[in-house]
Parts: C-alpha cells; sequence; structure tokens
C-alpha cells in the first residue's frame, strides 16, 4: 500500500522563471501590489499581505517557465517522513529532507513530478506578521493552473503521491485539485504541452479585486479576461499578462469545502457556467496563447540536471 507523501496545508508560494526578471519584480511590486523581500541581479522575492515569508520568487531564465511550487507542511518530522514515503512511490528526491537554504529559510525536500515540474514540500519557513490595512493588493498566491499533456496522469499523481482530492471536472479539459477547504490550489487543463497557465493571487473580497482591476487600469493595464465569475470553484477571475507574458490573475471569493459533504461534480463547459455574471464574454485568441505559454520541460531541461524525462515511476 503505497500513501501520499504527506498532510499539505497549503499552496505557500510559486516560483516563475521569467525572461524579464527586472521588469516583472518592478510589475509585481508597484502595480500589482506585491511587497518586495529581496532581489538581487538573478531574482526577486515577493510578498502579499498575509503570513507567507513571500507568496512569488522570480528568477531570472532564457525562457518563460515554472521555477517551483511550494506547499506547507506541518513539520520537519513530516518532511523526513514524506522522504521515505516518496522512496515507495519510486521517485528520488531532487533535494533534501533538510534545510532548504532558501531566502526564508525553512525544512523541505523537492522532487519532480510525471512532467518535470518542482514540488516543494517545506516546514518551518520565516514566520512574518501580516500586514494590515485595506488597500486592493494580494492576500497571496491562492492557486496555480498548468498545462499537462495528460489530464489523468496528471490528475493521479498528484492524488496518489500528494493526497490532493479532486473538487470538479471542466469536462475532460480541467480538473480542480485541492489540499484545504479552498476548492482548488492547483487545477490542471489538457494542453499540447506542458506549462504555466497561470497563477491566481487572493484578494479578500469582491470589493478589493474591483478596485485592483482599477488601480490597473490606472496604470494603463486592462484585462486580457474579465472580471467574470467562474462556475468550478465559484470564484471571480480577472487575468492579465506580466511583462514577460505569463498569465496572473485577481481572484476572490473560492468557495470553501465541506470535506465529507462535497459532491465532485463535471461542469459542461457552455458560456452561462464559465462566466457566471456574463461580464467576460468568451477568452479570446490572445488570453488562450499567453495561458498555453511554451513548453515547459522543468526539471528534466536544467543544467545540471541529473534525471530524465520518463526516468520516473
Ligand atoms: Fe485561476
Amino acid at each position: 500500500m503505497r500513501h501520499p507523501i504527506a498532510r499539505l496545508r497549503s499552496l505557500r508560494s510559486v516560483e516563475l522563471r521569467t525572461s524579464a526578471v527586472a521588469e516583472s519584480a518592478d510589475f509585481y511590486a508597484n502595480v500589482w501590489g506585491l511587497r518586495l523581500v529581496d532581489g538581487d541581479a538573478g531574482g526577486a522575492w515577493l510578498r502579499g499581505t498575509g503570513d507567507q515569508h513571500h507568496a512569488l520568487q522570480l528568477t531570472h531564465a532564457e525562457r518563460n517557465g515554472l521555477g517551483r511550487i511550494s506547499f506547507a507542511v506541518g513539520t520537519p518530522r513530516e518532511i523526513d517522513e514524506a522522504a521515505r514515503r516518496l522512496a515507495q512511490h519510486g521517485i528520488v528526491p531532487l533535494s533534501g529532507p533538510g534545510p532548504t537554504g532558501n531566502v526564508g529559510a525553512g525544512y523541505g525536500l523537492q522532487f519532480a513530478d510525471l512532467e518535470g515540474r518542482v514540488i516543494e514540500l517545506v516546514a518551518e519557513t520565516l514566520a512574518v506578521p501580516k500586514i494590515g490595512g485595506d488597500d486592493a493588493v494580494p492576500v497571496g498566491v491562492t492557486h496555480v493552473v498548468l498545462n499537462t499533456v495528460d489530464i489523468d496522469a496528471a490528475v493521479r499523481f498528484y492524488e496518489d503521491v500528494l493526497g490532493m482530492r479532486v473538487s470538479d471536472w471542466s469536462e475532460h479539459q480541467m480538473a480542480f485539485l485541492r489540499c484545504n477547504s479552498d476548492h482548488h490550489s492547483i487545477a490542471f487543463n489538457q494542453s499540447g504541452w506542458a506549462s504555466v497557465n497561470h497563477v491566481a493571487y487572493e484578494m479578500p473580497t469582491v470589493d478589493h479585486f474591483m478596485r485592483g482591476i482599477g488601480r490597473l487600469r490606472h496604470h494603463g493595464i486592462t484585462p486580457l479576461w474579465g472580471p467574470g465569475k467562474h462556475g468550478p470553484g465559484d470564484n471571480t477571475f480577472s487575468y492579465f499578462a506580466d511583462p514577460a507574458g505569463l498569465v496572473c490573475e485577481y481572484t476572490s471569493g473560492i468557495a470553501q469545502i465541506v470535506e465529507d459533504q462535497w459532491l465532485c461534480r463535471v461542469w459542461r463547459r457552455v458560456p452561462e457556467l464559465s462566466d457566471l455574471w456574463g461580464t467576460a464574454g468568451p477568452p479570446s485568441q490572445r488570453v488562450r496563447e499567453h495561458m498555453a505559454g511554451i513548453p515547459d520541460a522543468g526539471a528534466f531541461d536544467r543544467p545540471g540536471s541529473t534525471i530524465e524525462q520518463g526516468a520516473l515511476s
């Protein structure tokens, strides 16, 4: 019997590899509403108003891609246990278990999923106080949508290895997975290649969400798609492109799941369910192209990588 490797508490942060690190750091800090907590020529770390040390890490790269997805786990002991269980799944960690050496500290481990995405489990990161105030800025990162060439294999891996649960499907095109009461922290989208579809940032209320869109408008930035409200997850959405062309989303009001009462359903992909308010209209070709991104082999294509595509079971 193979068990999930850990109980994930929450999505903690996302690292994006970006071809425009300086411009993107300026955008996320001075327009999007995050705060710069650390940075150098090769990267930047930015936080929201929540209690995570950072929500977004930007790392310089030749091509856009995912750096890693970090999930919070309760204790270092659970990290050590996760390493033992990873072995039962036939997966060799890329690093750890041990002190991460990251900005924000922590004790963690990293491994690659079936398509080379780097997953990090981390405990005991630096605690930071929440930032007060009523500004229309993100609390933190709340979900990541990932393009995959095999949605069934991806879902199975995140269920079996990471213990995530499917909240809903959007036909056989998208799957929404949760690790806590939020309807989804990860979603997969069936696509022609693996890549980041978008990263979503939580706004506390619909009012903050709309005021955030208004602030971007004053900066001359209009949504690629939205504002609107999704059927699956019941959350508001407004999608934008960052300076490197990666898609970022403001969202609010994600559905809260009661674990033993939720029934997964398959949503039809029709306009009245994709756009509950009828304000967004269908996604344009332009937003589809940004969300498709470019093929990203992740850990399978990094300098010094010792693992090869297909080497994992
Ligand atoms: Fe989203």
